[in-house]
């Protein structure tokens, strides 16, 4: 099954795939341990900063490495694709899916640009996501927002093509501390209306209540990253910041994978992801 019947299943059953954003090679593994833990089908999410860190090549064998790895459907999207040239390379090295990111344009430009994704990924059977409405902007901070308008979803989506749609509810994606005030029932508005499944931005600051009243109203994919980052990070500082530091880092790097693989784990049964895998 492709990534894009998976997320309509989910859709249609109201759960969601969730979508965890790497950072380097022990997320990586703590999120391919989590899914073969939970039997949960999964989305390995790619932002533009971490293709910058980990470089194309280093991608290729990461993707090559982790689908011998994992015992569950697991697929590689380009999270917030910057432009074309970087969809087309991302492709090209095995990616299931892609996200061309123009939601800071107009509406038309915006059609216009994520066009040219879909021209390029449907062919080769790779799925297309692309936003609507804007949301702050995880990697640079810039806290810009203005909400999706659910009478441009349908015309967008038709439009342009694509097959999951992301929208701005009020998230903030990025966001270090506390939880947003999130628009559930604009969320609602803008799934009555699309003719494809909803994706969540901003999965780490949106409280749980929330994703599940999201889940009923047609959020079929939710991405995660920061949750993970800071994971990671508060190992890194209980650990070098006790008396005895590590001096081989493989040690700080593995419990920093197993806190990883934990919350992944928490995420999974949350979206109701768990126990989905064949
Ligand atoms: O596309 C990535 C998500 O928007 C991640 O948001 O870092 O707040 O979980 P988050």
């Amino acid at each position: 099954m492709t990534i894009v019947a998976w997320i309509d299943r989910a859709h249609r059953e109201q759960w969601a795939l969730g979508q965890f954003n790497i950072s380097n090679l022990e997320v990586l593994q703590a999120i391919v341990e989590a899914a073969n833990q939970e039997r949960s089908p999964v989305i390995v999410g790619v932002s533009m900063g971490s293709l910058r860190h980990i470089g194309l090549p280093y991608l290729a064998g990461l993707i090559a490495g982790a689908r011998q790895a994992a015992t569950v459907p697991l697929f590689f999207h380009l999270d917030h694709g910057a432009d074309l040239t970087t969809v087309q390379a991302c492709i090209d090295i095995g990616f299931d899916s892609v996200m061309l990111d123009a939601s800071r344009a107009s509406v038309a430009e915006n059609i216009h640009l994520v066009r040219q994704a879909v021209a390029y990924a449907h062919p080769r059977n790779v799925g297309v996501e692309a936003q609507i409405g804007e949301t702050w902007d995880e990697e640079t901070g810039d806290r810009v927002e203005s909400r999706t308008d659910p009478a441009q979803v349908a015309d967008f989506v038709e439009q342009s093509g694509i097959d999951y749609v992301a929208i701005s509810f009020g998230n903030t994606p990025g966001r270090l501390e506390g939880t947003a005030a999130v628009d559930v029932d604009l969320i609602r508005a803008c799934a009555a209306q699309s003719p494809v499944p909803i994706v969540l931005h901003g999965g780490s600051s949106i409280p749980d209540g929330a994703v599940h009243l999201a889940l009923a109203a047609g959020a079929a994919k939710i991405n995660i990253d920061t949750v993970l980052r800071q994971a990671a990070t508060q190992v890194f500082e209980t650990q070098y910041g006790s008396a005895a530091p590590p001096a081989d880092p493989r040690k700080a790097f593995t419990a920093a994978r197993d806190a990883v693989r934990q919350v992944v784990a928490a995420k999974m049964q949350l979206f109701g992801s768990a126990n989905k895998a064949p």
